[in-house]
């Protein structure tokens, strides 16, 4: 089956085309203006989708045998995201749904970055934890089987992208922060500060990551950006071991006691180099099997929406042309 998967909720335009589990093409084009806001316009963003998604989809069937003809269903990311943005690529993929009398499959982004996962891994098997981490969602899911869900863990307040991208902007280091800090924390001592590692009273699985933010706006306001500046590298890297340090102990916690030795990791902050390293190397002491997609599978990308969609398809889990975007979906409703 050849799935057209379309990915607009944020500030990615993508579009990816996929033969059974094969990727046969993933564009994405990142949206660079939001870097002068130091976060995402919700206007500029949508007007960019629109500007982009048609150039996008040529530039898909170029250099390729298949037609758009060819395509036996087209999956839309219909939330969560930015409602603005979400309705271009529902839009469009309604159009082309009718004009081609193809099935259009509503995803779901959250399980988009999960079942992004089974891209590279072919061998991925249920059940597992998985890990979600991205600039909107932390949560710790027990993934029974394909559409089948139990959120073990969540954050009470910011996602732990979030968390990345706003202690970027209080040292002053730009936008998306994750991948910036990411960088700057390859060289730099993870015991340089002791950031907070919150516990939150009567609820050991969830996390809450907005007291590290106001700590290192603390730290800026105490020490002075000229200081943040001096020991960047070392700030970086105690500040993202302290978020990798809480996932790490809940997950690990979490699939002991339920017995669980496969962990998944998914979303953008699954691209974290450290995030990563940790999280394999504890997985070899305690004998687990740990999987996380590759980087570009990681952060926002049509291809997981195609898989997701293959799977939908499968089902006949096919949705009306009068789907809604829902811009605060959740894995579970
Ligand atoms: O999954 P995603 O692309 O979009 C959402 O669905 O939210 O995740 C974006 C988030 C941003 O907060 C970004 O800073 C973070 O993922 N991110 C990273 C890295 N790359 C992207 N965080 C930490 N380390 C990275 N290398
Ligand atoms: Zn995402």
């Amino acid at each position: 089956m050849i799935i057209l998967g379309i990915e607009s909720s944020c500030d990615e335009t993508s579009i990816a085309l996929l033969n059974n589990n094969k990727v046969i093409k993933n564009i994405v084009a990142s949206q660079i203006m939001h870097e002068e806001y130091g976060g995402v316009v919700p206007e500029f963003a949508s007007r960019e989708h629109m500007k982009n998604i048609q150039k996008i989809v040529d530039r898909t069937f170029e250099g390729i045998d298949i037609k758009l003809q060819d395509i036996d269903g087209i999956a839309v990311t219909y939330g969560p995201g930015l409602m603005g943005a979400l309705l271009v690529g529902l839009s469009y993929a309604k159009g082309l749904a009718y004009t081609l009398n193809k099935p259009l499959i509503g995803v779901n982004h959250i399980e988009g970055h999960i079942m992004a996962n089974f891209l590279d891994h072919e061998n991925l098997t249920f059940p597992f934890i998985c890990l979600l981490v991205s600039g909107g969602h932390t949560q710790i899911v027990y993934v029974k089987d394909f559409g089948k869900y139990e959120i073990l863990g969540r954050s009470i307040d910011d996602a732990a992208g979030e968390a990345f991208d706003k202690a970027a902007r209080i040292i002053n280091l730009g936008y998306p922060g994750g991948p910036l800090i990411d960088k700057m924390a390859r060289n730099g001592n993870v015991k340089f500060h002791s950031f907070p590692r919150a516990k939150i009273k009567n609820r050991p699985d969830d996390f809450s990551f907005s007291g590290l933010k106001t700590s290192i706006l603390y730290l800026s306001k105490q020490k002075g950006n000229n200081w943040i500046q001096e020991n960047l590298k070392d700030v970086c890297a105690s500040y993202q071991e302290a978020i990798i340090d809480v996932l790490q102990k809940r997950v690990f916690t979490i699939a002991k006691r339920r017995g669980v030795k496969k962990i998944v990791l998914a979303g953008g902050v699954a691209a974290n180099s450290r995030l990563r390293y940790v999280f394999t190397e504890i997985s070899k002491k305690n004998n687990s099997d740990i999987f996380f997609p590759s980087l570009e599978y990681c952060t926002d990308n049509a291809a997981m929406i195609a898989r997701t969609g293959l799977e939908l398809l499968k089902r006949n889990k096919i949705s009306s042309l009068n789907i809604s975007a829902v811009p605060n979906l959740r894995l579970i409703n």
